[in-house]
């Protein structure tokens, strides 16, 4: 009997399955055939169920890789908006005549339409990073009852370029353009200088802050900005300032060249190259950026991405040198309320950023301004958030189509709940692009 109740296991397991039910019925010493029958049945149950369990689990996990994965890819395309405009990139290069120096304005047509006649006609506008005035020219010229246009920058190079552009622009005898070679923290006092008293007591219709460096900057190694150029290690937007980079890696102490590394520059192998750095300054200190590459090369581990790995490394110590330099973070921060307090009312501030740091600092001085408009109020970020007086619509705003998602405030809209990126076509064609946020915000 028992063999036959062996013979029955054998037949009714797969052939890969019978050698070790059949060997293990077999070290069964008495069992009743229908036991063992039984017996036999509930381990094949329990085989085919937990291969099936295995097989299950398998796919669920797999299933859920892909979902998370889509999902996360999801979030992170929730996170912004990608522009859906067609750039016209050729007509971009156009507007720059000089091809030695040429800036491609980054989203040039997101940034028309934000200042579109649509919405509030500008009568006055203010540029606070003119660069090449890519951006300001093409505002001008698709303007024309723009009676006072206000542009500033920090770079004698940038100033004389723009100014250059912007005056040669045929407008109506009503308009005046006026340049600065200033620092956009001074947007206030320069508002007063002007020589339109209107301006100032009720305020601009439009201000743009395009961040960043110009590609005349970037491109000329004797500025100390380009990661793969040897030049001084300078770093200044403008050349009148007296810290430079050089100054930062040779005598700050090690401990503020290592929060720089990690703050500013968000690497997380700050502190071995802090003492690298430190190391260097025993040997006569750092004074080309081909030097500070090397120290960087040298700190970065093949095993970390070769190439690419440092100079990824040392893209993130530029930017971090770049920032201490200029003060960037905290001239942003302050320039934002200072920008948005010379807003007249239904007057738009865009910003264009280029790092995670400087969109952290615009997206949440944004919720502190929508909010209560004052510095240093005692309304975190994370509270406002959740506060109900944001009001979020999510329909299309009736005629401009390129606002989705807003975000209501007391003092104003928030017209970019997520920021706006570049179209893929714009990155594609513009690598410079690629890291480009917007947001606008307008004031009741
Ligand atoms: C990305 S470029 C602007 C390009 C410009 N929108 C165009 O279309 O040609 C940024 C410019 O901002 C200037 N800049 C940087 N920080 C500044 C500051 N704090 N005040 C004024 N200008 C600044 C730089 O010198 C640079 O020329």
């Amino acid at each position: 009997m028992a063999a036959k109740a062996k013979q029955m296991m054998q037949m009714t397991l797969s052939p890969f399955l019978s050698f070790s039910v059949a060997s293990s019925v077999s070290a069964l010493p008495v069992i009743h055939p229908s036991k063992s029958r039984a017996l036999l049945m509930s381990a094949c149950r329990s085989i085919s169920t937990s291969t099936d369990t295995n097989k299950k689990k398998k796919k669920k996990s797999k299933e859920s890789k892909i979902w998370h994965s889509k999902s996360k890819g999801l979030a992170k395309e929730k996170r912004r908006t990608r522009s859906l405009r067609d750039c016209d990139i050729e007509t971009e290069e156009k507007e720059v005549d000089d091809s030695s120096c040429a800036h491609i304005p980054v989203m040039l047509g997101e940034v028309l339409d934000v200042f579109s006649p649509n919405s509030k006609p500008l009568c006055s506008f203010v540029d606070c990073t003119l660069g090449a005035a890519g951006h300001a020219s093409a505002i001008i010229q698709a303007h024309p009852q723009l009676k006072v246009f206000i542009g500033m920058d920090v770079d004698p190079l940038a100033i004389q370029l723009a100014r250059s552009r912007i005056h040669a622009l045929s407008q109506s005898p009503h308009f005046q353009a006026f340049t600065f070679l200033k620092n956009y923290r001074h947007i206030k006092s320069l508002l007063s200088q002007v020589d339109r008293p209107d301006i100032l007591s009720s305020g601009v219709d439009g201000i743009l802050m395009d961040l960043g460096m110009s590609s005349m900057q970037v491109n000329n190694p004797n500025r100390g900005f380009a990661v793969l150029a040897n030049g001084p290690l300078d770093m200044r937007m403008d050349p009148q300032a007296s810290l430079k980079a050089e100054d930062i890696l040779n005598s700050w102490p090690d401990s503020e060249v290592g929060r720089i590394l990690r703050d500013y520059g968000e690497e997380s192998n700050w502190r071995f190259l802090q003492n690298k750095i430190v190391l260097a300054r025993l040997q006569g200190g750092l004074h080309s950026t081909g030097e500070l590459v090397d120290v960087i090369r040298s700190a970065s581990p093949v095993s970390r991405g070769g190439r690419q790995g440092w100079v990824k490394t040392a893209t993130r110590v530029f930017q971090a040198l770049r920032i201490a330099v200029n003060d960037e973070l905290r001239t942003l921060e302050d320039s934002l309320y200072a920008c948005f307090d010379c807003l007249a009312p239904g007057g738009r501030l865009a910003v264009i950023s280029f790092h995670s740091l400087e969109d952290r600092i615009v997206k949440q001085t944004f919720l502190k301004l929508v909010d209560c408009n004052k510095k240093g109020g005692d309304v975190s970020v994370e509270e406002s958030e959740i506060r109900d007086l944001k009001r979020i619509k999510s329909e299309d705003s009736g005629k401009e189509l390129w606002i989705r998602q807003t975000i209501q405030g007391s003092n104003g809209i928030i017209l970019t709940k997520r920021p706006i990126t570049p179209s893929e076509k714009e990155e594609g064609l513009n690598r410079r692009s690629r890291s480009a946020k917007l947001r606008v915000i307008q004031k009741v």
